[in-house]
């Protein structure tokens, strides 16, 4: 069953001296139950702005959003009835989801249904706490008074507790250290397998995408231009912005190959290039690129590049090695592969 439909949504803001920004340019994405999907790409690609609609939390400029068959009406966190519990979203900084000056307890008790009542609210909310690995104690004390791991499992707690269809997760790791980082994506990820709850994982880390996430779609200046299951991304990318993320992924072995680090900046969204947005880093571009090109199906994904074959039988596909790693262990290399490619 799909949890979540992401349906030619865009996202424009008016910003003083930038003109128009056209954040998010028309996306499609779908989310199934039971499935983590990760959304990546560099800083200011549009994926807060895709994640913060697809919450309801803001309007799309166009397009729409549905949690199973029912449209999503944007209201704002505060005010959400009842049927938009069914999405949860966990943020970089826990903080977004947690009041600081309210206990633990009075939080996860306001996310536990209404129809559960008496002792089995207080049965409910000592199940959460165990579920995210915290003790009973947890539940009298305020958000500042735990770590920043502790705190983004109590958030993950505070979105269970409602029984969520589909959580949004964006960057919720990133700001945690290494061990920390571990227990938050073992947690997610045993969440989505155990309870059938859809992901959405959005990151900076295609390492860490690597290892959890079962497709990947890849976002460059507002659109998708990469869509497969993660394991045949990251062997074969095909869009050459793929390929030079996934190439900057540092790699375990003896003889490690440098980052083929992309050429140039990331273009403002307020002045997007004609033709292919990618244009200007690209070294395959061509005459034919001066035109936009559509995502279409190839085989095993979906792909926006007019010249995917002729690249692929130019080069050879070539499967690329990447480094898979435990999420026992820090994705922080990851993040700096990604900005070293900006
Ligand atoms: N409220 C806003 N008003 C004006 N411009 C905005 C607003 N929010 C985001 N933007 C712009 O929209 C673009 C996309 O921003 P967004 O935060 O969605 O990117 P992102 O991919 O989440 O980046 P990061 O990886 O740094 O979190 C950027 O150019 C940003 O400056
Ligand atoms: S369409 Fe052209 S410029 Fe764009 S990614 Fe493909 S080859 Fe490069
Ligand atoms: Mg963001």
């Amino acid at each position: 069953m799909t949890a979540l439909t992401i349906e030619q949504v865009e996202v424009s803001y008016r910003a003083r001296g930038r003109g128009s920004v056209r954040a998010v340019a028309g996306v499609d994405l779908q989310v199934a139950a039971g499935e983590v999907v990760g959304l990546v790409g560099e800083s200011g690609c549009g994926k807060s702005s895709l994640a913060r609609v697809a919450a309801g939390l803001t309007a799309p400029t166009a397009g729409r959003i549905l949690i199973g068959d029912t449209p999503v009406a944007p209201v704002g966190w505060r005010r959400r009835p009842a049927a938009l519990t069914r999405l949860q979203m966990i943020f970089q900084d826990p903080g977004g989801s947690l009041n600081p000056r309210r206990t633990i307890e009075s939080q996860l008790l306001d996310g536990i249904p209404a129809d559960l009542t008496g002792s089995a609210r207080t049965e409910r909310l000592v199940q959460l706490l165990e579920r995210v690995g915290m003790s009973d104690d947890a539940r009298r004390h305020y958000p500042h008074q735990f770590s920043g791991g502790q705190r983004q499992r109590l958030a993950i707690a505070r979105a269970l507790a409602t029984e969520p269809e589909i959580i949004i997760a964006d960057e919720p790791v990133t700001a945690l250290d290494a061990s920390a980082q571990a227990q938050v994506v073992s947690l997610l990820l045993s969440l989505v397998r155990e309870l059938d709850v859809g992901l959405l994982f959005i990151s900076h880390d295609l390492a860490l995408v690597h290892e959890i996430a079962d497709r990947t779609a890849v976002m460059y200046l507002g659109k998708i231009v990469e869509q497969a299951p993660t394991r045949a991304l990251m062997a074969a990318p095909r869009h050459p912005y793929t390929r030079a993320l996934v190439e900057a992924i540092p790699q375990i072995s003896a003889h490690p190959n440098l980052p083929n680090v992309l050429r140039g900046e990331v273009p403002d969204p307020a002045q997007v290039p004609s033709g292919c947005r990618f244009r200007p880093r690209c070294a395959h571009a061509r005459a034919i690129c001066l035109t936009e090109p559509q995502l279409r199906e190839v085989p095993g994904g979906l792909v926006s590049c007019h010249r995917v074959e002729e690249i692929a039988a130019e080069n050879g596909v070539t499967e690329l090695s990447v480094a898979k790693r435990s999420v026992t262990e820090s994705s922080v290399t990851g993040e700096i592969a990604m900005e070293a490619s900006e």
